[in-house]
């Protein structure tokens, strides 16, 4: 099978949120003026983070059902919904960017019960604001204002996932893990 490989600053076919052909007879250098491989990798790097989230939400959510919460797995099947954009979101700009999506899944970790579930969602969040924070700065320096705006969205998301799970491990915190346990159902 001949291999597809997009030349450097050529559009690829195909994003469904973006219009190529439209994009670049309004912009003509566009994107060849922001295909900086660093910011290809870094994209394909939060790819790979947001594989590892899409993965533990999931099994996450599955345990809170199998365990009879259904309020704690609806909350993380509302995140998983959101993770599963974001992949979306970044598959389509690599594309626009003449770049290549790796899917390369960074190592995920299942809980064994809620609260270790809860602890390992929350180091997801914590990381992923902050490597998103890096990123929208490089896109900055890079003068890549588009993606640093779509990166800028994702990090407004994944402020609001750290700031609910955060909350839910103060409340476990405060309420003892029977209690907390409780409300969860
Ligand atoms: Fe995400
Ligand atoms: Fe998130």
């Amino acid at each position: 099978m001949r291999e597809f490989r997009p030349r450097a600053g050529q559009i690829t076919r195909g994003p469904p949120t973006v219009d190529c052909a439209r994009l670049r007879s309004a912009y003509p250098d566009y994107p060849t003026f922001m295909t900086d491989s660093r910011l290809i990798e870094a994209l394909n790097a939060r790819l790979g983070e947001e594989l590892q989230a899409q993965a533990e939400y999931r099994a996450h959510a599955e345990l809170a059902r199998f365990w009879g919460y259904a309020k704690f797995a609806e909350r993380l099947e509302g995140v998983l919904k959101e993770e599963y954009e974001h992949a979306s979101e970044l598959l389509n700009r690599i594309y626009l960017l003449g770049g290549r999506p790796e899917l390369v899944q960074a190592p995920a970790q299942a809980g064994g019960d809620l609260p270790e579930a809860l602890s390992l969602d929350h180091e997801l969040e914590v990381k992923a604001v902050a490597a998103y924070t890096l990123t929208v700065r490089l896109a900055e320096e890079l003068g890549e204002v588009g993606t640093g705006n779509l990166l800028r969205h994702i990090l407004s998301e994944e402020e609001k996932h750290l700031v609910v799970l955060a909350g839910e491990l103060t409340e476990l915190e405060q309420m003892g893990e029977e209690n907390w346990l409780a409300a969860q159902v």
